[in-house]
């Protein structure tokens, strides 16, 4: 039988809050759908920063030996990848944005011309919550600038997008909004 793994990865600092409850929602509906779920806490990682020194366009993978290494590992062993995080000054927080600098030879290969994927066949579910009220968040860019940073990473590594899901206004509501839970239910049948 096919392995059906998933990578899911919590990269907000609250285990409490909206985010983590999106990434948990999707965990539960992806075990019902057969899936393994191997899940990590990207705040408990060591993850120094990018140096820029390019040497994982050759290697595939970061030389600095700390948690990249797992986080490879995992990527390599999944099919699907849930990234659930929050919105950070219209953008990912800094420890997602920082995986992503760490992961540029693992997920593409550079050409003379356009970037070539190193993770083709996989697919992903990206999970935003923000304070901004809809349609706010999505015309002044607020879930839209995290969107488009995580879909800029998953999409330059060959990776195909089943779904985004946005939890706005999280500040004035108790737990997920009715539309955010269908909308990660539906992106897991
Ligand atoms: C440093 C920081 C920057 C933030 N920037 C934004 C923002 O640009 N737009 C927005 O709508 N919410 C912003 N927020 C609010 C967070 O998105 C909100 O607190 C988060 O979605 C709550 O999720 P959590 O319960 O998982 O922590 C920011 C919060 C922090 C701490």
């Amino acid at each position: 039988m096919r392995e059906k793994n998933v990578l899911a990865i919590l990269g907000g600092p609250h285990t409490n809050g909206t985010t983590a409850a999106m990434l948990d929602l999707a965990v539960r509906k992806a075990e019902q759908a057969g899936y393994t779920v191997l899940k990590i806490n990207l705040y408990e990682k060591k993850l120094s920063f990018c140096t820029g020194c390019r040497a994982c366009m050759d290697m595939h993978v970061c030389v600095q030996k700390d948690d990249i290494r797992e986080i490879v590992a995992l990527l390599h062993k999944c099919q699907l990848v849930i990234l659930a995080a929050p919105v950070y000054w219209a953008n990912v927080p800094a420890p997602v944005k920082n995986m992503f600098d760490r992961l540029l030879g693992t997920a593409m290969e550079e050409t003379d011309t356009f970037p070539k994927p190193r993770l083709r066949g996989k697919k992903y579910i990206i999970l935003i919550s923000c304070n901004t009220p809809a349609p706010f968040s999505w015309i002044f860019g607020q879930s839209r600038g995290a969107i488009r940073n995580m879909d800029e990473f998953f999409k330059t590594a060959g990776m195909q997008s089943i779904g985004k899901v946005v939890c706005a206004n999280v500040k004035n509501k108790k737990g997920l909004t009715k539309r955010a839970m269908r909308k990660i239910e539906r992106c897991l049948k």
